[in-house]
């Protein structure tokens, strides 16, 4: 199961090529969108094995993404891979290439991460960089991005993604 929450589509295509991923590798995969309407999916969390996605905003998971990592943290047992999608990840950024090697070893993990991890189910969390066109981070966001020399654009390092998926399969061997 690869569940993800996304505001602008960005994560989403993030977890469809994970999804596609782990597909070419053998496994059966469903997608679950935990921003559609509805209860969140109960059996998402009895799933053999879940990855979970979350753009970031204001350094959180969004928050279906994080009701359903509540979830997770609280009632499955099996194993967990979570990725999260932001302004800097482990090998690409849209902010500039200074303000993200400063911000990479100080960002703390997303609360919903945290819960997951303290529930030992996690496996791995990885952080990618999403995209960011104009107008979608408004009001004093788009002054820190700017300050932070942040340019719009798609960020996404999709050999990063893919060598991810590579290390989930490889840990199920
Ligand atoms: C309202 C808003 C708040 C954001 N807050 C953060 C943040 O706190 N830290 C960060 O690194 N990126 C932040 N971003 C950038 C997003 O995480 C990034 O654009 C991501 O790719 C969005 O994923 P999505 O396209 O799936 O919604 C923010 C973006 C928006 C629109």
């Amino acid at each position: 199961m690869v569940a993800y929450a996304s505001a602008n589509g960005s994560t989403e295509e993030i977890a469809d090529r994970v999804a596609d991923g782990l597909r070419a590798a053998g496994a059966t995969v469903h997608l679950c969108d935990l921003t559609a309407a509805g209860p969140p999916d109960h059996t998402a969390i009895g799933a053999d094995h879940l990855v979970i996605g979350s753009a970031i905003h204001n350094g959180q998971w969004l928050s279906a993404a994080e009701r359903f990592a509540e979830m997770v943290a609280n009632e499955r047992d099996g194993p967990v891979w979570a990725f999260s999608v932001s302004s800097v990840g482990e090998t690409s950024t849209f902010l500039s290439p200074r303000v993200a090697r400063f911000l990479r070893p100080r960002t703390p993990l997303p609360r919903a991460v945290a819960a997951i991890e303290a529930s030992g189910t996690l496996r791995d969390h990885r952080k990618f960089a999403g995209a960011i066109a104009k107008g979608d981070w408004p009001g004093v966001g788009r002054i820190v991005f700017r300050l932070m020399g942040g340019h719009y654009g798609d960020a996404r390092d999709w050999g990063d993604v893919d060598h991810w998926c590579r290390q989930i399969v490889d840990d199920n061997r």
